[in-house]
């Protein structure tokens, strides 16, 4: 299966309309609070960091182009064509490579991994916001890109960043000014039940190997200068030995 129309549709115009530059979006934080924070966890249980590293949903690719200082090989994938044009610019050395796809289309995970072989994946901040007849294919493609040896970290918003959000919704500001055009483009930001991603893994016939809980760090901040971030769980899963 694929996603529908609708949910490709609202991404494609949101990244269309997204500003160019680091921090521009909601989520776009600096890579040493998010992937550089994350591979302390991902790193140690990684069988072979010479596989190729598939940023999943890498969006504008700052994370891509972080992994990409450290890996010798990085593919930023994504659904829209305006969030791989944003990244490409943003990347003028093609320190990683490309690859518009559907990750909740098997078929087209199958054919990457014809092409990769088996590849490590970094993931961060898709799931939740799919729709959620969409997480059990992507979880299910997640596994195809991985094979026998790749491992794949991901990172979602956990159940308690509803109440964040839903505070940031009801402020008497109303939303910061960033999350403003994600509501307006139709992507209500999603909450995954907190076991939904472990369950979605090994359902796809995945072993979670790590997990713990670190905040999904923002590009906006509270009237009083603090910065805000989202209570977030991360795991790491791959083929069981
Ligand atoms: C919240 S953004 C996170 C971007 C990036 N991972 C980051 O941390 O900056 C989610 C991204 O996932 C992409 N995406 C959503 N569903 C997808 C799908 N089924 N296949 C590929 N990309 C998808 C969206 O286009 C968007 O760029």
């Amino acid at each position: 299966m694929s996603v529908t129309s609708r949910y490709r549709n609202a991404w494609e115009s949101f990244w269309s309309e997204a500003p160019e530059g680091p921090g521009a979006v909601f989520w776009d934080a600096e890579p040493m609070l998010t992937a550089g924070r994350h591979l302390a966890h991902f790193e140690p249980h990684v069988v072979d960091p010479g596989l190729p590293m598939i940023d999943l949903g890498c969006g504008n690719g700052t994370q891509t182009r972080y992994l990409a200082e450290r890996f010798g090989h990085v593919v930023g994938a994504d659904l829209s064509a305006a969030a791989l044009g944003h990244a490409r610019r943003a990347d003028p050395a093609d320190r990683a490579a490309y690859r518009q796809l559907d990750a909740a289309d098997k078929a087209e995970a199958e054919t990457l991994h014809a092409e990769l072989g088996d590849a490590n994946v970094y993931v961060r901040g898709v799931l939740h916001q799919c729709e959620p007849d969409d997480r059990q294919p992507l979880a299910d493609a997640l596994a195809a890109f991985l094979g026998a040896r790749g491992r794949a970290f991901l990172v979602e918003p956990s159940q308690a960043a509803g109440t964040v959000l839903m505070g940031l919704f009801q402020g008497p500001d109303g939303p910061p000014a960033k999350l403003a055009p994600v509501l307006r483009h139709g992507l209500t930001p999603g909450v995954v039940p907190d076991d939904a991603v472990p369950e979605h893994l090994r359902a796809a016939g995945l072993t979670v190997l790590a997990s713990g809980e670190l905040p999904l760090v923002t590009t906006e901040y509270t009237m009083d200068g603090t910065r805000i971030e989202l209570p977030s769980a991360w795991v790491v899963a791959g083929r069981a030995k």
